[in-house]
């Protein structure tokens, strides 16, 4: 539990330009739309034009929702970025964006990898150090540049991922009962199911790195597909429980967006109608940790959240890694 009030107070997002279809896909490898649609109702993905850095689109969302909040970027003595998409191994790419946006030198920045959670995880962890007092005003950005990883031959994984960022500003209020109610943060410790095994110390890159496709995303997606159905299920469970609530008491549950099938799946298990779960997977495919900030920030502009209105925030990913946090605007 966070011991201070700690609330959303803005919220960014961003996609690039290009819209890569199913269609182009199946020109590139052994695929069809309608087994990609009936596998995980994804439709299309945005990709990033190579020049374009993972920076360059955590900034765009970033200023959304500095805007959003009222806030500038003078004002933010904390930015968390969730991403194991950096732009480069070392500095941090928060400290890229602190320097592209203009964040002070007397804030923290950092980044963490919390894979397809990265959101919820960044979210606690700047919340809980905003409901310290030592830090006023955050910004959390989870942002991918998963075309970069991934491997355009494999047709397993190539048709599920894509690019975006997403972003929120965290401050406190004074309004009780308001804002981040709570999170439940875990893994399983799981290193076999979703990874990129080359890059890191066990197998830095070299020629034979790269020939063997060592700095690709691998993936078996059916196992993970098992574990993300009732890890979901828990984390979103578990959550309103130790808060006392119902399902029915959600106005809106944002899932991470990784396959259409996985959120029907978990709709069913919270005995959701279609409506009170957020689903854009169709148009942007698997943004891991930009995921649920996208799905957020579209939500709120649709007019899909009002205030007083409960959310529910659930993600899995890599590692394997869950979160979830509830919200009330
Ligand atoms: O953010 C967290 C990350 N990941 C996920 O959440 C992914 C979780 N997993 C999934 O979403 C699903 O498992 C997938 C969408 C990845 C795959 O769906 P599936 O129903 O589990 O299919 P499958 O892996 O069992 O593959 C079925 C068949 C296989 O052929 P055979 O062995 O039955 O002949 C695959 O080779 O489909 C084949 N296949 C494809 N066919 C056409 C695999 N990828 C493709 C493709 N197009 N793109």
């Amino acid at each position: 539990m966070v011991p201070r009030s700690t609330v959303i107070l803005g919220t960014g997002s961003y996609t690039p330009e290009r819209i890569l279809t199913n269609e182009e896909l199946s020109r590139m490898v052994d695929t069809s739309d309608e087994w990609i649609v009936t596998r995980s109702g994804i439709r299309e993905r945005r990709i990033a034009a190579p020049e374009e850095e993972t920076s360059d689109m955590a900034v765009h969302a970033a200023k959304r929702a500095l805007e959003d909040s009222g806030l500038k970027a003078a004002d933010i003595d904390l930015l968390v970025v969730a991403t194991f998409t950096p732009d480069m191994r070392i500095p941090a790419v928060a400290c890229v964006i602190q320097q592209k946006l203009g964040i002070p030198t007397a804030a923290a920045c950092f980044d963490l990898n919390a894979a397809c959670s990265g959101f919820i995880y960044a979210l606690d962890v700047a919340a809980s150090m905003v409901a310290t007092g030592r830090y006023r005003k955050a910004l959390v950005v989870a942002v991918e540049k998963l075309s970069s990883v991934v491997d355009w031959k494999d047709r397993s994984t190539c048709v599920l991922f894509g690019d975006a960022a997403g972003a929120a500003v965290v401050g406190t209020s004074s309004e009780a009962g308001r804002g981040l109610l709570g999170t439940r943060l875990g893994a399983v410790g799981n290193t076999e199911l979703l990874f990129i095994p080359g890059g890191g110390s066990t197998s830095p890159a070299s020629p034979e790195s790269v020939a063997n496709g060592d700095h690709f995303i691998k993936m078996k997606g059916k196992e993970v597909f098992k574990v993300a159905v009732r890890i979901m299920g828990d984390a979103a469970r578990e959550i309103l429980e130790q808060h006392g609530l119902t399902a029915d008491q959600i106005a809106l549950v944002i899932p991470h967006q990784a396959n259409l099938r996985i959120i029907e799946a978990l709709s069913q298990q919270l005995r959701l109608p279609a409506d009170r779960v957020f689903v854009n997977v169709q148009h942007y495919g698997n943004t891991s940790g930009a995921s649920v900030p996208l799905a957020l920030d579209e939500a709120r502009k649709a007019g899909r959240i009002r205030s007083g209105d409960l959310t529910l925030l659930v993600a899995f990913g890599a590692g394997l890694t869950y979160g979830s946090a509830l919200i009330r605007w």
